[in-house]
């Protein structure tokens, strides 16, 4: 080390950074060499580590040594072309760069004022993310109106937000001022029994309480019913409750399905309720035409939000938001301490995300986007979506076809949920031996009571062959299940 306030000579970061975007590069060109699912027990990376902090400085290669001696046996390899458990979170190379770029930086955008590129360019992203995805144009910055987007963590800090804005439309800003218990009427929300965990999470942290989230009856392709949904609200309005936020999901967690927006907006106008789209993992087929279907009646909703950083390919974190008036967002989060102050803000004329959100610093993340669309294209993205889709059809072919097995719920991208005729136990079995092999990871759910098994396609390095041998696993280790 140089000096107490230089970590390392322009000279040494640029040899230190050199080798470690060769460590990854290598890494990834053998990430299927490693068992796909970490077989570390617990603790044992913990043992691995010192118990305390050096006092004296190191180098990078050794700190890389201790990356493969000690952290890899511990991590599950969502870059393997072999993962197929939860959702794909693809961390594709353009926006591992736009990531270096945002820490190198070191930007702090939480005000237009404290870099006004950060800003822009997210402004700007968050426009060809709209024309990308055939949504709206009320959504743009660029469209005369108060519509816009904003770069958040997660799906969950976005719907987060949402709620906190509806929560302010509904009571007229009195639970900001006063708090919820001076609210004497009792909010109540809505989504589908399929619904994200997130949403029962926000509504909690937003203080209306889990006992005022109603869980909506689902049809037998797991999309919320929009007349149980009018009988609900009706019942709570002739009760005093306030129905104020509705949640619709455009391809579920467990099974992929797509929830009736177009039946359902005109329920939320009648009862004056937010309406939020949550399209956190398949949102991005809709880069593809022929996918838009999914679109049908978002012109209607408050927001809606997906995140690239699952099949898109940018590194996490990037969850999209847009908000048809973003002004009541802007408003229910917003305080304007003194040390904030500044002539920009006061202009009226630029947008401070410190307002979009929770949090008040902010990381540069627009870049991770940026770089993904100028080296990818969206040509390139629109062919990677329809390899997924087309491979998933195959594996949905093998699976109908195959003796014992069942599909359990419509696959129409690249999510397939399936079963084993011989009940949940054995299903269970069969999921848990293919993944011991090392080879694959799966994931589960449950779906009408039952155990199911989640084959989610998606990963960028993911061919027809990998889930082709997949699938072979599967029917192979069921047969010794079954036969034991
Ligand atoms: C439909 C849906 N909504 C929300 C989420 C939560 O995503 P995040 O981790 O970005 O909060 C998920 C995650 O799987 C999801 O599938």
């Amino acid at each position: 080390m140089t000096s107490l306030d230089a970590a390392m000579t322009p000279e040494e970061f640029r040899r230190a950074g050199h080798a470690l975007i060769d460590w990854i590069a290598s890494y990834r060109s053998r990430v299927e060499e490693f068992p796909v699912l970490s077989r570390s027990t617990p603790g044992s990376i913990l043992e691995s580590l010192p118990s305390s902090a050096p006092d004296l400085p190191g180098d990078v290669a050794e700190i890389l040594e201790d990356v493969e001696a000690h952290l890899l046996p511990g991590i599950a390899h969502w870059q393997s072309p072999n993962w197929f458990g939860y959702f794909p979170s693809n961390s594709s190379e353009p926006s591992v760069l736009g990531d270096l770029l945002s820490s190198g930086l070191g930007v702090q955008g939480m005000l237009w004022a404290t870099s006004p590129a950060c800003t822009e360019l997210e402004m700007r992203m968050l426009d060809w993310t709209v024309e990308a995805l055939g949504l709206p144009d009320h959504l743009r910055f660029d469209s005369p109106g108060p519509g816009g987007g904003v770069i958040q963590d997660t799906a969950s800090s976005a719907v987060l937000a949402c709620m906190v804005a509806a929560r302010e439309q509904a009571t007229c800003g009195v639970a900001n001022s006063q708090g919820l218990s001076q609210e004497s009427t009792p909010l109540v929300a809505y989504a589908s029994s399929q619904a994200h965990s997130s949403i029962e999470k926000s509504v909690r942290l937003c203080g209306i309480g889990s006992r005022n989230l109603r869980l909506v009856e689902t049809d037998q392709n797991m999309a919320m019913q929009p007349e149980a949904l009018a009988r609900m609200l009706d019942e709570d309005a002739a009760a005093g409750c306030r129905p104020f936020f509705i949640c619709t999901t455009l391809g579920t967690t467990a099974t992929g399905a797509f929830d009736p927006v177009a039946d359902i907006a005109p329920l939320a106008a009648k009862h004056g309720c937010w309406l939020h789209v949550d399209a956190a993992m398949f949102g991005t087929a809709a880069l593809c035409d022929e996918y838009r279907w999914m679109h049908a009646g978002v012109e209607q909703a408050d927001s809606w939000s997906f995140n690239p950083h699952k099949w898109m390919g940018v590194t996490f974190d990037c969850s999209c938001l847009w908000l048809k008036d973003a002004s009541l967002l802007v408003e229910s989060m917003s305080i304007m301490p003194e040390y904030l102050r500044n002539a920009a803000t006061e202009s009226g004329g630029v947008v401070d995300y410190r307002d979009w959100h929770v949090q008040l610093g902010r990381r540069f993340r627009s870049l991770k986007l940026w770089f993904l669309y100028r080296v990818v294209g969206l040509a390139g993205l629109r062919a990677m979506v329809r390899r997924h889709v087309e491979i998933t059809r195959e594996l949905v072919g093998w699976i109908e076809a195959e003796d014992g097995f069942e599909l359990v719920a419509p696959a129409p991208l690249t999510l397939a949920c399936f079963r084993h005729e011989a009940g949940d136990e054995v299903t269970r079995v069969i999921m848990e031996a293919a993944n011991a092999t090392g080879s694959m990871s799966l994931t589960h759910c449950e779906v009408d009571g039952r155990y199911v098994v989640r084959f989610a396609v998606g990963q960028w390095g993911t061919t027809l062959d990998h889930v082709r041998e997949g699938w072979k696993r599967i029917v192979s280790v069921a047969k010794d299940v079954t036969s034991s």
